[in-house]
């Protein structure tokens, strides 16, 4: 196999995960959302927005340690840490200001076999408490709280990078 030849396999192995973006960011209920521009946010400060609205309440992230909240969760979802797909800025924004419109996989798993249908995120909306300046420092410090596993192999085809 030619270096082009291995370019144009994992291409075409791509090729359907390409295709599904571009269909999605088309399709998103009309709305597009190219040129959605949010202002840097401070790290530390969405740090501290986490606790004040108790995120971590029902959220561990790895490696971090966060003060005892009021409340017991009745489960814990854990964010961040070392993931095969990063969530990109645009989805933790959207994770945050509108929990339900895509239900986390990994919650969905969690849940009993009769309940996983027509589920509604049990996470709180917070428009109306939250500024959008918490809001805007608050996913900042989500996003640097991914960070992505390269998979050695994968659909058949090693990656080398
Ligand atoms: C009452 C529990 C609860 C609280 C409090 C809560 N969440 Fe959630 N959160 C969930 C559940 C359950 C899900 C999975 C369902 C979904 O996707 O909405 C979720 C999903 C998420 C996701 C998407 C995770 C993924 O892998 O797709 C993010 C990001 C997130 N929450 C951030 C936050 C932040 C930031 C706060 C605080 C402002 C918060 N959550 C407060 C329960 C909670």
């Amino acid at each position: 196999m030619t270096g082009s030849d291995i370019f144009k396999s994992i291409a075409s192995a791509f090729l359907p995960v390409f295709m599904l973006f571009a269909v999605s960011a088309c399709s998103e209920e009309g709305r597009p959302v190219k040129g959605f521009v949010l202002p840097q946010g401070d790290v530390a400060q969405g740090e501290q927005v986490f606790v004040d609205f108790n995120c971590h309440g029902c959220h561990a992230i790895p490696d971090m340690e966060f003060p005892d909240t009021e409340f017991t969760p009745p489960f814990v979802l854990e964010i961040g840490g070392e993931v095969y797909r990063v969530k990109n800025y645009g989805e933790l924004l959207t994770a945050v200001v509108n929990p339900d419109h895509i239900i986390s996989p990994k919650y969905i798993a969690m849940l009993e076999k009769a309940d996983r249908e027509a589920v509604i995120s049990p996470m709180p909306y917070y428009g109306e408490e939250m500024t959008v300046a918490e809001l805007i420092d608050l996913v900042e410090f989500l996003h640097g709280q991914y960070s992505k596993l390269q998979p050695k192999y994968y659909r058949g085809y090693y990656l080398t990078k």
